[in-house]
């Protein structure tokens, strides 16, 4: 047997290596060809093989590909800054470029404590965020986040910081919206306890993606949390790496809620995957103090702001604007939705289905009334994904149930989907669970 150098996500896996795509398919080297019903890990928002997206990223590069940031700028990253603030809600944002979204997120935080600093209130440096969460695998980034499984091995390295509920409707023991945001009201709590002194900013996915499975918060949940921020002076960081560039059927999610962020972290859907970038947008406010005092953002990689992955951003906006793609996915997530609610009223392991536009989320139960998790040795959500994919069908899994201990998958197509590929992913996704129920249920 050959050995293998390269080091994948279970290094005793089998990955089939894959050999082009095309709209919502993924190709094999055999041929064999998968609906990519999770656009990867949400990202290939525009589907594959775009040629108005490679012809833009042939023009870049025959004029350059790289100039280095504290050399240079370029019209493609001058241009795509531009173009988010006048997309972003509330619009007026700066954007700092950087090469994912664990990056974003990590940079949202060190502006909001250095926003602080610069007003010589060095003690507000911790950042609270959310049980229910994932904000990226760095150190920083894993700090915010609650996701257990990425946590555990790095735990003795993370910094200790706070966590409030998270608006979990489905395992809430209230029930909206006569809870009166008891999640929300959370994080006032826990501000009071800790004292707003030392607390930088708040972080929250608008709809939590990976460690919940598109979980969407209450009506009024936004609008309480910004609320609660503006009277203890909290900056909100709006993590949008899952939620931003047109996948919920708005352009950014928390438009849903019509809530300015201060920050907003973006990353996935803004290339589409076509090439690494993501950004840290962060509202003229947030640098005014900046600009009048150290002048300098403590941050920055060797790639950040490069004008190949800002031309490939330019053309993938270019491509959702033309398309209409932020209403197609309103417009598609209904039909999938209508779709996964008929799966689920004949398969008992779904107990939820949720989420906005084509962000969409299963969890799966072993009892609908009781909501009981299924016992983590029947890796009931691994089973789901792999026999998807057995198929020809890709589905991302996340978390679920209290402390990430239960099943949940996304379904989450490129918004360029078509009916009939609905109805076939659809028509896959129930012989899967149907084929799962059967075993998990007899087992
Ligand atoms: C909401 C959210 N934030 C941050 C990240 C981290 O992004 P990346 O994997 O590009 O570092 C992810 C990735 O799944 C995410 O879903």
């Amino acid at each position: 047997m050959t050995r293998e150098h390269l080091i994948k996500p279970l290094l005793s896996a089998h990955y089939p290596k894959i050999d082009y795509g095309k709209g919502v398919f993924l190709y094999d080297e055999h041929g064999k060809a998968y609906l990519d019903a999770s656009s990867g890990a949400v990202t290939a928002g525009i589907g594959h093989g775009v040629q108005e997206v490679i012809d833009a990223m042939l023009a870049q590069a025959q004029k350059v590909s790289f100039v280095y940031r504290s050399q240079f700028t370029s019209e493609p990253a001058e241009q795509l800054a531009k173009r988010l603030s006048d997309m972003a809600p509330g619009h007026d944002y700066w954007s700092f470029f950087v090469n994912s979204g664990s990056e974003a997120t990590e940079t949202a935080m060190k502006i909001a404590i250095q926003y602080w600093q610069e007003q010589g209130r060095l003690g507000k440096n911790k950042v609270i965020s959310r049980r229910m969460s994932y904000h990226g695998i760095t150190l920083g980034a894993l700090s915010m986040s609650g996701h257990v499984t990425r946590r555990r091995r790095f735990v003795p390295l993370l910094e200790e910081l706070p966590v409030v509920a998270a608006p979990y409707c489905y395992r809430c023991p209230l029930s909206a919206p006569s809870c009166g945001q008891a999640c929300a009201d959370d994080l006032e709590t826990n501000i009071k306890r800790i004292g707003a002194e030392h607390i930088a900013a708040f972080i929250a996915e608008p709809i939590i993606g990976a460690a919940g499975g598109a979980v969407v918060p209450p009506e009024g949940y936004y609008e309480r949390i910004k609320a609660i921020c503006e009277k203890y002076e909290i900056l909100f960081i709006a993590d949008e790496v899952m939620t931003g560039i047109a996948r919920t059927g708005a352009m950014f999610g928390m438009e849903h809620w019509s809530v300015e962020p201060d920050l907003i972290a973006l990353g996935k859907g803004l290339s589409a995957g076509y090439t690494p970038i993501a950004a840290t947008l962060v509202k003229d406010r947030i640098m005014e103090p900046i600009l009048a005092g150290s002048q300098i953002v403590m941050s920055g990689h060797t790639f950040s702001a490069n004008p190949q992955s800002a031309a490939t951003a330019l053309a993938v906006l270019d491509y959702i604007d033309a398309g209409g793609l932020v209403g197609a996915a309103e417009e598609k997530g209904r039909y999938l939705r209508q779709a996964l609610e008929r799966i689920a009223s004949t398969c008992a392991i779904i107990g939820d289905v949720r989420g906005k536009g084509l962000l969409l989320g299963l969890e799966f139960v072993a009892d609908r009334a009781s909501k009981r998790v299924f016992p983590v040795v029947l890796s009931v959500t691994t089973r789901i994904v792999e026999r998807a994919q057995s198929k020809g069908l890709l589905i991302y899994p996340a978390a679920g149930g209290v402390n990430g201990e239960g099943d949940a998958v996304i379904i989450a197509p490129p918004l360029v989907i078509t009916t009939e590929e609905m109805d076939l992913l659809a028509s896959l996704l129930e012989e899967t669970i149907v084929e799962v129920m059967g075993e998990v249920m007899d087992g």
